[in-house]
């Protein structure tokens, strides 16, 4: 059920942010939550407090309408930028943080940040304090040399960026291209976080499909050396939930945790 290549126009055309909540981050059925995202969850959360990541500026590619991986992420950084292709994807995360009562709702994966954290009942805290945290929102194309030209956006302590690069990425000599292109908007000796899906080859938006690169443990770590970064840390663990193969057929999760040399 392989789907090809899909185009930045089909995606502009065809990618609505709503039913790819609906699709993965949904309360009840998404299917996304729980495996994926209690992996980036809690290996953000370790990387933030442990790991001692942390800085003025963090930095999001490939946002999405989504919030979950910067629940952590606002505790330890001044800043965070969040950025996208698409406007309609960047329209609900303004809705988010403008508390529009038609946002999309993330009480659910709050809550269990919060409890992994020790707070559980300080959620609504929780996400006024990332919403106080995100000062912009961009469009970005991380496949331009210069992803937010014309907007010139200074070196981050901290990139991180979530299931984006295989949307745009035909194979993984151009996810190298993209990691070059990232390279840039982080600082010497800062930090690179890649989290996403191996041995994808679509998934399922509404009724639409989409296709995501497909890659292998051993060349996804050669394409971070050959693009000139140290890898620090690096997590993998099985899909064990195979029952939605049909919405989207990605294998094993990965984390990345890299640094730029100084
Ligand atoms: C599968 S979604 C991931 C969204 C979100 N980060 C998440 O974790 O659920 C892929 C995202 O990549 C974005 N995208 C597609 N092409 C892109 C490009 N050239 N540059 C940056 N983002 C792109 C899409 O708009 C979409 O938000």
């Amino acid at each position: 059920m392989a789907a090809p290549f899909t185009s930045q126009q089909t995606y502009i055309d065809e990618f609505d942010p709503r039913d790819y909540f609906q699709t993965y981050y949904a309360a009840k059925g998404g299917v996304l939550v729980g495996e994926w995202t209690e992996f980036v969850i809690r290996n953000l959360y370790e990387t933030f407090t442990k790991g001692g990541v942390r800085g003025d500026t963090l930095l999001d590619i490939g946002t999405g309408p989504t919030i979950y991986h910067l629940l952590s992420a606002c505790e330890v950084f001044d800043k965070i930028i969040v950025s996208d292709f698409l406007e309609q994807n960047r329209a609900e995360i303004q809705k988010w943080l403008k508390k529009d009562p038609d946002a999309l709702d993330w009480t659910h994966i709050i809550k269990f940040v919060c409890e992994l954290e020790g707070n559980g009942e300080d959620y609504n805290k929780k996400a006024e304090k990332l919403r106080s945290k995100v000062k912009e929102v961009l469009k970005c194309d991380a496949l331009k040399r210069k992803p937010f030209d014309p907007v010139v956006v200074p070196p981050v302590d901290c990139l991180i960026s979530c299931l984006c690069l295989e949307a745009p990425c035909k194979d993984i000599k151009s996810y190298c291209e993209a990691l070059k292109n990232l390279k840039d908007l982080v600082k010497p000796g800062g930090r690179l976080l890649i989290l996403s899906v191996l041995n994808a080859t679509f998934y399922n938006v509404g009724k639409k499909y989409f296709a995501s690169m497909t890659t292998k443990k051993e060349e996804l770590e050669a394409a971070f050396k050959e693009a000139g970064y140290e890898i620090e840390k690096s997590v993998y663990a099985p899909r064990i939930d195979k029952s939605k193969m049909d919405v989207a057929d990605y294998g094993d999760y990965y984390f990345i945790l890299a640094r730029k040399p100084k």
